[in-house]
Order: structure tokens, then C-alpha cells, then sequence
């Protein structure tokens, strides 16, 4: 039997980073992060911007936003929001040292003419929802269990108008959905079902019976924090296998150096909102 790979088609997309001027890991409200460890701010920067560079390079467009002094996590733009059908339902962070994120994404959205739809529920934007447009229709994957309120999901379901699927994220290393699972297309994830609660397990593998199944060194090396534009992979270099894994199904990984954007408990997702109109 011949095995045809499968032809990946890219589409042009719209991204939304802030660069890590002012990076430092000055709190830790997650297990990655230690304050005790040193981080060359200088090399956040040159890796983030290495990232911008390469979307840029392959036709999508990447609006920046302001850095600000004084919030040391707003490289993580992933957080600040989450964008389909061109309604922006914005974030509410968990925790105080971040929740001034919010306001600065509000603004960048009302200044440039989203439909901004501000929130009563805890969610840290695609920290915690992934969007898979062909997928039943156009489905929303939503985690919780450490940052987003379960309430959220249900909030996001009216502010979007498609169905959200609520999905127990149970171990405290993978604390938001986006460094447990992925869209790689528009109809297909990736995911390491370790992240999950059994009940979740099954509920993804009911949804997507040929997602590509990562394993916990993958996703101890933060390879599911991906950012895929249908074909080309942005991941980060140290999740190996899982770019193996992505190569066999026919995309093409594109690996990212951001060992210090790691130190936060962050990777390429984290650092990339997308703006779906
Ligand atoms: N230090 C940040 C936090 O703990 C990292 C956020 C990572 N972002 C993400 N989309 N997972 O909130």
C-alpha cells in the first residue's frame, strides 16, 4: 500500500504579539516560573523578535502592542483576549500582577474597530480557548481548572456564538489549555492527553479521532504552546519528536528558539494572539 502524504495548504493570518522589553520573572504564579532565576531580557528580545520575523516571512501580518513597565507577562499576548468571526471577547486574569494586560488589549481592539465584548468571567483569553473553524461546524475548545472560571466558558458561548467545549485540565504543569493542545489546521488538533482529566480524554478523542497524540516530553518541552498557519509549524526546538510527529503528517515544523520566554512558563503560543475576522 502507497501512503500519499497529505498536501498542508498555509492561510494568511492576522497575529497580535508585544515584545519582551520588559520581561522578568518577578512573580510566579506558575510552576515554570522561579524568581530566583536569572533572565537575559536582551536575548528575550532578540529570540521573540526571531519569531515575529519568521511569520512575517511566510505572508501573515503581526501588529505589535505597546509594552508596558511594570507588567512583565504582557509578552504572552496569547492572553489577552480571544478573536473569532471578528467578535473580540476580552480577558479577566486570575491573577492581580497581570489583570492590567486587559485593558491595554481592550484598547488596541476599540482603536482599531473590533467589536470588544468585555467580560464578567475569569479568562485568560487563548491561554485557555482554541478555536477549530471547520471542525463541527466551528468549534471552541476551552480549558479550566487553574485559571479560566468554568463560568467563562458559557460566557464566551454567547459572546461567540459557537459552541464551546469545556475540557479539566488536572495537572498544574499544564495550567492554561494552550500549553496542552493546539489547532493544527482547520479541522484538526494536537494534544497530550496526560493534561487532561479522563472524562476530557475521551471527549477529545470522541471530537477528533485523528488528532496527532503528543507525549509528555513533547509537551514537557512546551511543543504544544504551537502556532500553525494550516502547513508551517512555528514550535518551539526542543519538542523534537513532536516536530517528527507533525513532518509524518505533513506539515512542515518550523522551530523556534525561546528558552528565555520559558522561564515564565510560556512558549510560541503564549507570545501570539490570532486575529480571526
Ligand atoms: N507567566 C505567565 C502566566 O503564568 C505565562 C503565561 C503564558 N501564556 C500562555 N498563553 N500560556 O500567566
Amino acid at each position: 500500500m502507497v501512503i500519499v502524504n497529505q498536501q498542508r495548504v498555509p492561510r494568511k493570518r492576522t497575529y497580535l504579539m508585544c515584545s519582551p522589553e520588559h520581561f522578568a520573572v518577578e512573580y510566579a504564579i506558575n510552576p515554570w516560573m522561579d524568581v530566583a532565576t536569572p533572565v537575559d531580557a536582551a536575548l528575550a528580545v532578540k529570540q521573540w523578535d526571531r519569531l515575529r520575523e519568521t511569520l512575517v516571512k511566510l505572508g501573515h501580518t503581526v501588529h505589535l502592542l505597546e509594552p508596558q513597565a511594570g507588567l512583565p507577562d504582557m509578552v504572552y499576548a496569547a492572553n489577552g483576549a480571544f478573536v473569532v468571526d471578528g467578535i473580540v471577547y476580552g480577558a479577566r486574569f486570575k491573577h492581580e500582577q497581570r489583570a492590567a494586560e486587559a485593558a491595554a488589549h481592550r484598547a488596541f481592539y476599540e482603536e482599531q474597530g473590533w467589536r470588544y465584548i468585555a467580560p464578567n468571567e475569569t479568562n485568560e483569553g487563548e491561554g485557555d480557548f482554541a478555536y477549530v473553524p471547520e471542525a463541527h461546524g466551528g468549534l471552541v475548545l476551552a480549558g479550566y481548572g487553574f485559571r479560566t472560571d468554568p463560568a467563562a466558558h458559557a460566557e464566551a458561548q454567547e459572546a461567540l456564538g459557537r459552541p464551546v467545549v469545556s475540557l479539566h485540565l488536572v495537572d498544574p504543569r499544564f495550567y492554561h489549555l494552550d500549553v496542552a493542545l493546539a489547532a493544527i489546521d482547520d479541522t484538526n488538533i494536537v494534544y497530550f492527553p496526560g493534561a487532561f482529566s479522563h472524562a476530557s480524554q475521551r471527549v477529545l478523542a470522541q471530537l477528533f479521532p485523528d488528532a496527532v497524540v503528543a507525549d509528555d516530553t513533547d509537551a514537557l518541552a512546551f511543543g504544544l504552546n504551537l502556532v500553525s498557519d494550516g502547513a508551517n509549524v512555528m514550535l518551539n526546538s526542543e519538542a523534537t519528536r513532536l516536530a517528527e510527529k507533525l513532518k509524518a503528517a505533513g506539515y512542515t515544523p518550523v522551530p523556534v528558539e525561546l528558552t528565555e520566554l520559558k522561564k515564565g512558563g510560556g512558549s510560541v503560543k503564549c507570545c501570539i494572539a490570532e486575529l480571526r475576522h
